[in-house]
């Protein structure tokens, strides 16, 4: 059955768009089929695996928005320069969803229904949710069947983890009863300051079962990547930030055995 990992957090700048990419080029490298979809009107994971949302005919807004009558998921989907990886790309008029959907029937249900039919092709779909609790990332949620939260080592983000958490266990009751949380990843963590020493220490006695043994360190290099619109897999294959986002792919193959 195909795995569909929701990367949320309501928090900005917490590494989801970094943590799909890398997650997603990882489980590919490791031999799976993994569709990433990019679910930001941000577009940033689109542009980071090096495509001008501008210049792509059609975008999940297409599908979402259902402006081209007839047009089926796996036009829209392109397949990227990593072997077994493909995207769902997207652009800014996915913006246009939260004030377009409002009134729709079954609002929460689109990204799900509009998945259906690819998911026989694919391994694992991972979705990169946009900083919001709106009605894209209650989408994610509700096609979901895992939910991956990053986060930073930070205070503030310490603060939202838990707002988080509240929010997934009410989602969980009313929308989607069967969304597992897979874990919480720290990331873009520096250990060599005090403060972030610290705060990986609060986050692992706070929430001992669900924070992941991996974290992913903090590297100017996923900076460079996502700037030249590649993977840190790609452009630095053997660089600790590589290697964590490898080993986060084995964990979560792991849990799934397990289950
Ligand atoms: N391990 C890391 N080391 C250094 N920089 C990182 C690391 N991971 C992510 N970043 C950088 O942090 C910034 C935020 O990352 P990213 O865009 O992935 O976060 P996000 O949660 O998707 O943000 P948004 O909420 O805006 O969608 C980016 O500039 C990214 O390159
Ligand atoms: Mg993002």
């Amino acid at each position: 059955m195909t795995r569909i990992i929701a990367i949320a957090n309501h928090a900005g700048g917490v590494a989801k768009t970094t943590t799909t990419l890398n997650l997603g080029h990882a489980l590919a490298e490791q031999g799976s089929r993994v569709l990433l979809v990019d679910f930001d009107p941000q577009a940033s994971l689109t542009e980071s695996l090096g495509f001008n949302p501008d210049s792509l005919e059609y975008t999940i807004h297409n599908l979402v928005l259902e402006t081209q009558p007839g047009l089926t998921v796996a036009e829209v989907i392109q397949k990227t320069q990593i072997p077994g990886l493909s995207l769902l790309p997207s652009r800014i008029d996915l913006a246009k969803a939260e004030s377009q959907l409002f009134s729709e029937y079954k609002r929460e249900q689109i990204l799900a229904d509009l998945l259906q039919p690819v998911l026989p092709l694919f391994d694992f779909v991972i979705i990169d949710c946009q900083p919001s609790l709106g009605i894209l990332p209650t989408n994610a949620l509700t096609a979901a069947s895992e939910i991956l939260i990053p986060v930073t080592s930070d205070p503030k983000a310490f603060r939202a983890l838990k707002q988080l958490l509240e929010t997934v266990a009410g989602f969980r009751r009313k929308l989607n009863p069967s969304l597992h949380l897979s874990g919480i990843v720290v990331t873009n963590h520096d250990g060599r300051t005090q403060l972030g020493r610290q705060m990986l220490e609060l986050l692992r006695e706070e929430y001992p079962q669900d924070v992941l043994p991996v974290v992913i360190p903090r590297s100017v290099r996923t900076q460079e990547s996502s700037a030249l619109g590649k993977s840190i897999l790609t452009y630095q294959p053997a660089s600790p930030v590589s290697q964590a986002y490898r080993e986060l792919a084995l964990e979560l193959t792991k849990h799934a055995h397990a289950a």
